[in-house]
């Protein structure tokens, strides 16, 4: 049935959170919706007097004159609204171990901590890097930290020294958060050791470094660490949060652009709060009271601070937190937690899924997963037939799905369905929100409607969760989001096109960004790693098409006079560690080729174009303004050969 879509069941349309009205209120009257969401879905100490000032374009101003805490808005208002015994966090160890973490217990907890940073030097305005595994520290550490107003910068617990290094400085962080390990697949990981090699020297802006007990593996101890429960428990389950303004800074989280240097998005308070706890509620139609939300994401991607950390604790919601993989310690892992749990809401990623749909559908059935009922997706395109399994085979063929298409600089989703509204159709992201306004525009910068025809997906209004800006770097700012179509459009670098029906389907990056399994992976900063490495001369990177990871990376690399009589299994085994080790191993390519040359233009630039031809297995495309169209033949003769 490749062309069925999907109606919401009527009894599923009359409980939903979010209904129709809401696009006719917000086409009615934009800030006014806004300003009801915000005062909705956020407890503000001073009530905002302007929704929007857009007078700095493209600088946002949202809910000026408006005062919260937001970890009091996530945290505290739940406790005195009366549900301080309300789960939480049930917290699923990669051991095993488990913990159930209510509203009061977090309270406290986030209390301590936030004490214990001040303790530490950090005031208002300070940064806090955080680099932990899935644990409850991690959301305590960034509540804690949003309670001070100290801007938290969390670093992906896969990234290599030289990752967190260069964040830290550019974020000049006083503090780091990180853990004596990880469990990984029934072993102990390092993790301090990185942050170790990061932080040492002179030069580093890092005073302390608060280190959780997760592993009890040994660890070498610096001037600089403290234990985290040595610091952490001793102080008071009391502290008393300030009110910041709308705009005071909550995070910065970095994200792969089209150059090497990875950008720090800037999210603020207010309007980035009132977006993800509203669009969680409408999106995930999430009931606080009654549902059992899990999002796969870690908390080293936006996806996790704003559907793990963000959205649902403003919300009020029980949610699950889950530590270790999918497939440990055996495929139906995740399937076990949701029948003990009774998750009704689950929130992950296609690829995750497509490696589920290997693994096979008897696996998942041999769980009760009956309390399912609205599934979620994000990250990358949804394939239809990866849709229809998890449909079926998760969902017992009647769960809504949302798939929800947004970024790190969105902050919070923008196109998706509303799962009591929308008739779904499989594989596309369907439309703008309440509140979004979207449009696809040609190579002349153009609109168009018309169904089939590719073009490029632009925003066309501010919204509250908007970035900010990058971090210490205005004029990138505008120059990556602003200026390719003009002022007037945000440019989202994603190519896109609308079926008959007037929905749009997001067709993948059109820049020199790959998305492998879900994660931003920029072809500038791989080739420039490889480049680092003593054998390599020079460097093309792309991303290939590939069915279980979305996109793969694939290097071409030219070796230097010495290097190119090396045994070149071993010369490209080094170079994927290298990669790994210089900034994170899910950036491990998955092929390297080693070639002579690099089809180049005229003017030296790299055509990627056709080495994506190439790793795609396809003809080679248009190669006339190569310099040397032979070059092509080498490198598929080459191809071949491997
Ligand atoms: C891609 C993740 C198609 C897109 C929240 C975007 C998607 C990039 C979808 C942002 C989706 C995310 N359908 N593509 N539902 N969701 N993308 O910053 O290319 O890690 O620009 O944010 O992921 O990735 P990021």
């Amino acid at each position: 049935m490749p062309d069925q879509n999907y109606a919401p069941s009527p009894e599923f349309a009359a409980q939903a959170v979010g209904t129709a009205d809401l696009f006719d209120q917000a086409e009615k009257d934009f800030e006014g919706f806004w300003a009801e969401q915000a005062r909705t879905h956020v407890t503000w100490r001073t009530d905002f007097d302007t929704t929007l000032d857009w007078s700095d374009a493209p600088f946002a101003k949202w809910f000026v004159g408006g005062q919260l805490n937001v970890a009091e808005n996530c945290v505290d208002r739940h406790v005195e609204a009366g549900n301080g015994d309300r789960v939480a966090i049930h917290f699923e160890g990669a051991e095993g171990d488990t913990q159930t973490i209510t509203y009061a217990d977090l309270q406290k907890r986030v209390c301590q901590a936030a004490n214990a940073f001040t303790e530490l030097g950090v005031r208002t305005g300070d940064r806090v890097a955080i680099y932990l595994p899935m644990i409850p520290e991690a959301i305590v550490a960034m509540l804690a930290c949003a309670r001070l107003g100290a801007p938290h910068s969390v670093i992906f617990g896969g990234f290599s020294a030289d990752a967190i290094r260069s964040r830290v400085a550019d974020a000049e962080a006083r503090v780091v958060v990180t853990a004596d390990g990880q469990h990984r697949k029934g072993k102990v990981a390092p993790l301090k050791t990185a942050v170790d090699e990061a932080v040492r020297g002179e030069d580093s802006p890092v005073e302390h470094v608060v280190v959780v007990r997760r592993t009890d593996a040994d660890v070498e101890w610096t001037d600089k660490d403290v234990w985290w429960d040595e610091l952490v428990d001793r102080q008071s389950t009391e502290h008393e949060a300030q009110a910041m303004d709308a705009e005071h800074p909550l995070f910065i989280l970095y994200t792969s652009g089209t150059t090497g240097k990875p950008k720090g998005i800037l999210h603020t308070s207010g309007g980035y709060l009132a977006q993800a706890a509203y669009t969680n509620r409408i999106v995930h139609d999430l009931h606080p009271e009654t549902d059992v939300y899990w999002c796969t994401a870690d908390i080293g991607w936006v996806t996790g601070h704003s559907y793990l950390v963000y959205g649902p604790l403003a919300n009020g919601a029980t949610q699950v937190v889950y530590e270790g993989t999918p497939d440990h310690p055996h495929q139906g892992r995740w399937w076990e937690i949701v029948e003990k749990y009774k998750v009704s809401i689950l929130y992950t990623a296609p690829t995750a899924i497509r490696a589920c749909m290997k693994w096979g559908a008897d696996i998942p059935a041999k769980y009760d997963l009956s309390s399912i009922r609205v599934l979620g997706s994000v990250g990358e395109p949804i394939n239809p037939e990866a849709w229809r399994w998890y449909r079926e085979h998760i969902g017992g063929g009647s769960a809504p799905i949302v798939d929800t298409w947004w970024q790190t600089e969105t902050g919070a989703i923008m196109i998706s369905p509303l799962p009591g509204v929308t008739t779904l159709e499989p594989g596309s992201a369907q439309r703008p929100i309440p509140g979004i306004s979207a449009e696809i525009l040609d190579d002349m910068g153009e609109p168009f409607t018309e169904p089939e025809k590719v073009g490029y997906l632009v925003l066309t209004k501010p919204w509250p969760s908007m970035l900010r800006g990058i971090w210490g770097d205005d004029a990138r700012y505008k120059e990556t989001y602003w200026s390719r179509f003009g002022s007037e459009y945000y440019f989202a670098g994603d190519g896109a096109k609308y079926d008959a029906d007037g929905n749009i389907w997001l067709l993948g990056r059109v820049d020199d960004v790959m998305n492998v399994s879900g994660h931003r992976l920029s072809t500038a900063e791989i080739e420039s790693a490889l480049v680092s490495h003593p054998t390599v001369a020079e460097a093309a990177v792309v991303g290939a098409a590939d069915d279980m990871t979305g996109q793969a990376v694939w290097a071409f690399v030219i070796l230097r006079g010495d290097a190119a009589n090396d045994d070149e299994e071993k010369t490209v085994a080094d170079l994927k560690a290298h990669v790994a080790g210089e900034i994170s191993p899910i950036a491990k390519p998955k092929s390297i080729m080693v070639v002579s040359e690099l089809p180049k233009t005229r003017s030296g630039k790299i055509m990627r174009r056709l080495l994506k031809d190439v790793a795609e297995g396809r003809e080679i495309g248009d190669s006339t303004t190569l310099t040397d169209a032979s070059v092509m033949d080498f490198i598929k003769k080459g191809m071949s050969k491997g």
